[in-house]
Parts: C-alpha cells; structure tokens; sequence
C-alpha cells in the first residue's frame, strides 16, 4: 500500500453507515475486524457505542446495529463508536499500510474523490463487495468517484467502473436496487436502507483515518 491515497467503498452498508454516524455528530469511529475485538474496546471504554452486523443482524449485546438509522443524533452526537461488519470493515483493515485512508459510498462519492485527490499521491479504490465476490452497488460508487479524476490516472478497471457509473447515472437508484446485495436486504425488510444508501452526492462528510487510526471527519 506504501503511500498511496485509499478509498475504500462498501455502500450497503458499512461506509454508508460509517459517514452517516459522522454526519450526526459522533466525535469519531473506530472499524474493527472481530467482534471479540470490539467487545474489548467496550470493556476498556463503556461510554463507547459499539454498532455493527453479522448475516446484515445487529450482532446480541451490541448498541446498535449496521442501519444509518440506528445513529441518530441523539445516540451518537459527542460520542465515539466502533463499528464492526462483514466485508466493510474487513475491507479497511486490509488497507492497514496505506499512507491515507478514507471512505466513500455513493452519499459523498464527488466530496471523497476530492479529498483523495488533494493528497497527490497514487489513488486506489477499494471495492469491499460481498464475501470476496464483486457487488455491483460498490462498482457504481467506484465509477462515481473516478468520473471526479482526471482521465490520465485511470486503469483499465477504473474505465470499467467509470463505464458502469455513466451508463446507469441518471437512474443510480433504480441500478442499486438491481444489485444482489440490496435484493438480500430489500427481501429482509430493510429497503429503507437501501433507499438512503442509493442517493448520490447527499453529504459532504469524509470519513479519514487520523494518526491514532480512528477516522474523523474530513481530517
Ligand atoms: C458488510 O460489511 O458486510 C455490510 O455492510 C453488510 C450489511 O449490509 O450490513
């Protein structure tokens, strides 16, 4: 990873969840990979709130799940939380070695694309997708941050992206939907989610790593 400048994106639902706790206030998040992990950081720190999903459930004991809906203001504001997940905070640990690290999903893709630019080092996005499998709602957000880079720095697989991204911009929502991941969650009762998660360029929040390795933001 060495200097490069990393976006990573899990837009249903860990990243978008993750700007949106920032958007309501909370001080700071912490991703972390396993649950026991998380349970540590709580006993440490009880004035935590621990959030997160495994199987897309609220995982027994926790305080929150992995909805945005469950970080409003009232729970989150002036408070820090540590998220756990399936892919997205997986994702994120493995960009551990990164020089920057910030995280998108479709609600700031153009405000994330543009405070990775500003680092003027190599830009990678990484996509987390589903249990190693490619998820369309992660390549659409993709696209949508490379159609704010300059055409020079992209690669093969950012032309790919950034095709998916044009070709299905003007009805983003409807495309998001289609995906394998939002039909799981739609059938699961969360198309609440989904909807939230599938509006482009809502927030200007960007979630980015501080020195201590929580994220903060815009740092
Ligand atoms: C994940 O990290 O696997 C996702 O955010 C799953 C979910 O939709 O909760």
């Amino acid at each position: 990873m060495g200097n490069r400048s990393v976006l990573v994106i899990d837009t249903l639902r860990a990243t978008t969840t993750l700007t949106t706790i920032l958007d309501r206030g909370a001080t700071k998040v912490l991703t972390c990979a396993s649950l026991d992990e998380a349970f540590l950081y709580k006993r440490q720190d009880p004035t935590l709130i621990l959030g997160g999903e495994r199987h897309n459930q609220p995982v027994p004991g926790f305080d929150a799940g992995n909805s945005p809906f469950d970080y409003q203001s009232q729970l989150v504001e002036g408070r820090a939380v540590i998220l756990t997940t399936t892919n997205g905070t997986q994702a994120v640990a493995r960009v551990n070695g990164a020089g920057w690290v910030g995280l998108a999903c479709l609600l700031n893709a153009a405000p994330a694309a543009r405070r990775q630019q500003e680092q003027k080092s190599e830009g990678l996005v990484v996509c987390a997708g589903t249990v190693g499998q490619v998820s369309w709602e992660d390549v659409l957000t993709a696209g949508a941050v490379i159609n704010e880079w300059p055409e020079r720095a992209w690669t093969d697989a950012a032309r790919l992206a950034w095709t998916a991204f044009s070709a299905n911009q003007t009805h983003i929502a409807q495309s998001i939907m289609q995906s394998s991941h939002a039909q799981h969650l739609l059938s699961s009762g969360m198309a609440r989610d989904v909807a939230y998660a599938a509006r482009i360029n809502q927030s200007s929040t960007v979630p980015v790593r501080g020195t201590d390795g929580w994220f903060y933001r815009n740092t």
